[in-house]
């Protein structure tokens, strides 16, 4: 059996693997996903070992190749982190997706080379921090009465604010992180977001998640909820032009999500390349996909 690691962290692992035994509250989405890899990955002569990515280096001897799997706090510790991928990758490791794309995908001005290369995404002003006044002027610049601020570096919708013009924030607020504006779109707690989940470039499945009713953020963590979405030919098209305008080759894994835009088209929300979710339980084919994937890449 080849050994192939799937990095976890301390809130994901459970206590008996090593974990802090103080789990994150969607620990269940790491479960699920060794849940269906594990007997999958076995089918074909794969061994899944899940270990914590800050595990020292020569916890790793042996693997052929890590996924980035659930290390769901990497962004706590970037530089720790992406240094570690580049000490596995020069120990001989099959890193995915690998440490040149976790670098550029991190920071989320990758969607202005997406732009640039033709994507369509959501109008955004980066800013280098973001105050009261600043809020203001981007609900002028995109006549609109709702904003969101997000930072540039982050995941989770963590520190991220709506921001209306009836509550603005009072005169000393600051968000004192390199921020990215945009409108807020409604489509969200409409249609909802969707997630492409493609393998080796292939689209895997796809989801639709909304939002828990009063709130606008469909993560797990605040109430979200998914379901399956089949998508039409234009939708998956447009989801499969995004993996093509990435600036590196196929990664194993990439999900896509997508917001509607009031034309009907569809816009990048993130290009997930470094450690998403890839929601197991809506396709169920995903751990036989990803297996002969693997398989493929290491043999
Ligand atoms: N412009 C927007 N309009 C409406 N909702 C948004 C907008 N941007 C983000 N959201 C909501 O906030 C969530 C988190 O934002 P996202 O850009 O996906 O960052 P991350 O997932 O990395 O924290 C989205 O999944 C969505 O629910
Ligand atoms: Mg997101």
């Amino acid at each position: 059996m080849t050994k192939i690691g799937f990095l976890a962290c301390e809130t994901t692992l459970p206590e008996a693997l090593g974990g802090s035994g103080e789990r994150r509250g969607d620990a269940f989405e790491h479960d699920l996903m060794i849940a269906a890899f594990e007997p999958a990955f076995a089918a074909q002569g794969l061994d899944l070992c899940v270990i914590d990515w800050e595990a020292p280096i020569e916890a790793f001897e042996g693997i052929a190749l890590v996924l980035l799997g659930s290390s769901w706090n990497y962004q706590d510790k970037p530089e720790a982190f992406l240094g570690k991928l580049d000490a596995l990758a020069a120990n001989g490791i099959k890193v995915c997706n690998p440490p040149d794309l976790v670098r550029w995908n991190a920071t989320k001005t990758y969607l202005r080379d997406l732009g640039d290369k033709g994507a369509r995404t959501i109008p955004t002003l980066w800013r280098k921090a973001v105050t009261a006044e600043g809020a203001l002027e981007a609900m002028e610049v995109f006549d609109t009465d709702r904003i969101v601020v997000k930072r540039q570096i982050g995941a989770g919708a963590l520190g991220q604010e709506l921001i209306s013009k009836g509550s603005l924030p009072d005169a000393n607020w600051n968000f004192a992180h390199a921020a990215m504006l945009q409108p807020f779109l409604p489509a969200i707690a409409e249609e909802g977001e969707l997630s492409f989940v493609f393998i080796d470039g292939e689209l895997s499945h796809v989801l639709r998640k909304l939002p828990a009713k009063g709130d606008y953020r469909i993560q797990s963590l605040y109430g979200g909820s998914e379901e399956v979405h089949q998508p039409t030919a234009a939708e998956a098209g447009a989801a499969a032009a995004i993996v093509a305008a990435l600036p590196f080759s196929t990664p194993l894994y990439a999900r896509i999500d997508m917001l509607r835009a009031e034309d009907g088209a569809l816009m990048v929300m993130e290009a997930e390349l470094i450690e998403p979710y890839l929601y197991p339980e809506q396709g169920p084919e995903l751990g036989p996909r990803l297996a002969q994937a693997i398989a493929k890449r290491i043999s």
